[in-house]
């Protein structure tokens, strides 16, 4: 089978991350290295071997011999850099959020329906066993609600900056809503929000409270923010419930107590990992040509459950998101997904 020869642009942290985890698959191969910063590139070329090191975007993206290229670099260029590799013919895969506007999203959409190319969205938290576990214990939830509330983010962080970053809420809340969606197992029809604006001096929203209706029926809530890390949820909290039962997944998801009505409680313990699991997955698909398991659909999905939010803050009223990812996905096929 060919070797999927890898370009990586965003020489960062998340850059070095997966770099790790593509020098042990077999199968992939580091080749070439972006970044705006020539050092930052040329670090990763000596550290992890490959072709070359480079800031030419233009070099990078028209390179021939790249099958894939990762996007891990600050949400404003996600969408830029996505349009680019897909239009160049590569594979991507990219860092949350896909994009930091639904103008950006419809793009993407259309980009990937246009080149016929794969998109997969880095979701590690798909990864964790407890949430298959839910999902096998649950499978249809009435309810599920989701939080993950961080300690304060620094106010000289990119990721608060909101042009560069869009803040905790847009950042950390893409991996919120998607495994919201998940569990819930539908596809969120509409938003409903409130938050603000609370303290980051940069004006991002910081905290925020979605209400989503899903597809299936299920009702789904958020809470995301980075007021201060609560020690008895800790960061990552989810509950579902279905009738006679309920689930309680705590200890950053480590840790899932399920109960059923008249039966002693049950604990299941998991892991909080992702990174290798994802980049298997993503070179499993390439190797077999099939369907990417979290592509852009799902990347589309999250961030505009994030974005739409946004929207719904500033108009006081539900927002739609279904509606927005078919138009998005049906934009360059010219036929609205089933
Ligand atoms: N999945 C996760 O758990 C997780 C965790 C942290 C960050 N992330 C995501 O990873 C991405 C990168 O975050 P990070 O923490 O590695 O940030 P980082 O600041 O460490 O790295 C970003 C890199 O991109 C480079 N860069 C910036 N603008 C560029 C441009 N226009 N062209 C080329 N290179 C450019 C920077 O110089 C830097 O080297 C973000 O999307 C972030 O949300 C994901």
């Amino acid at each position: 089978m060919k070797t999927v020869k890898v370009g990586i642009i965003g020489c960062g942290n998340l850059g070095k991350t997966h770099a790790t985890c593509i020098a042990e698959l077999e199968g992939m191969e580091l080749s070439a290295y972006c970044d705006v910063f020539e050092t930052s590139a040329q670090a990763m070329l000596e550290r992890f071997g490959g072709d070359y090191a480079t800031t030419d975007t233009d070099r990078f993206f028209h390179d021939p011999s790249l099958d894939a290229i990762y996007v891990t670099t600050q949400h404003d260029t996600h969408a830029d850099y996505c349009i680019r590799a897909l239009e160049a013919g590569k594979h991507v895969l990219v860092e949350k959020p896909l994009a930091m506007t639904a103008e950006d999203c419809l793009r993407i959409g259309d980009a990937v329906a246009r080149s016929g190319k794969k998109l997969f969205t880095a979701f590690k938290m798909r990864y964790y066993e407890l949430l298959w576990k839910a999902k096998e214990l649950i499978p249809q939830p009435v309810m599920v609600t989701m939080q993950m509330m961080d300690n304060r983010w620094g106010n000289a962080s990119w990721a608060n900056d909101p042009v560069k970053g869009g803040g905790n809420v847009l950042s950390q809340g893409c991996h919120s809503a998607d495994i919201l969606r998940f569990v819930a197992g539908g596809d969120p029809i509409e938003v409903y929000a409130a938050g603000s604006n609370y303290y980051q001096p940069t004006g991002v929203v910081d905290n925020m409270a979605a209400v989503f209706r899903f597809d299936n029926g299920t009702a789904g809530n958020l809470v995301q923010g980075d007021a201060g890390c609560p020690p008895l949820t800790s960061k990552f909290f989810m509950q579902l419930f279905a009738e006679n039962k309920s689930i309680t997944i705590s200890d950053r998801l480590t840790t899932l107590t399920y109960t059923e009505a008249g039966k002693e409680p049950q604990v299941f313990k998991g892991t909080e990992s992702g990174f290798m699991e994802e980049n298997k997955a993503f070179l499993r698909c390439l190797q077999d040509d099939a369907p990417a398991p979290i592509d852009h659909v799902d990347g589309l999905y999250a961030t505009l459950m994030i974005l739409q939010a946004f929207e719904s803050l500033r108009s006081g009223k539900p927002e739609p998101i279904k509606s927005v990812v078919e138009r998005a996905v049906s934009a360059g096929s010219g036929k609205v997904r089933a």
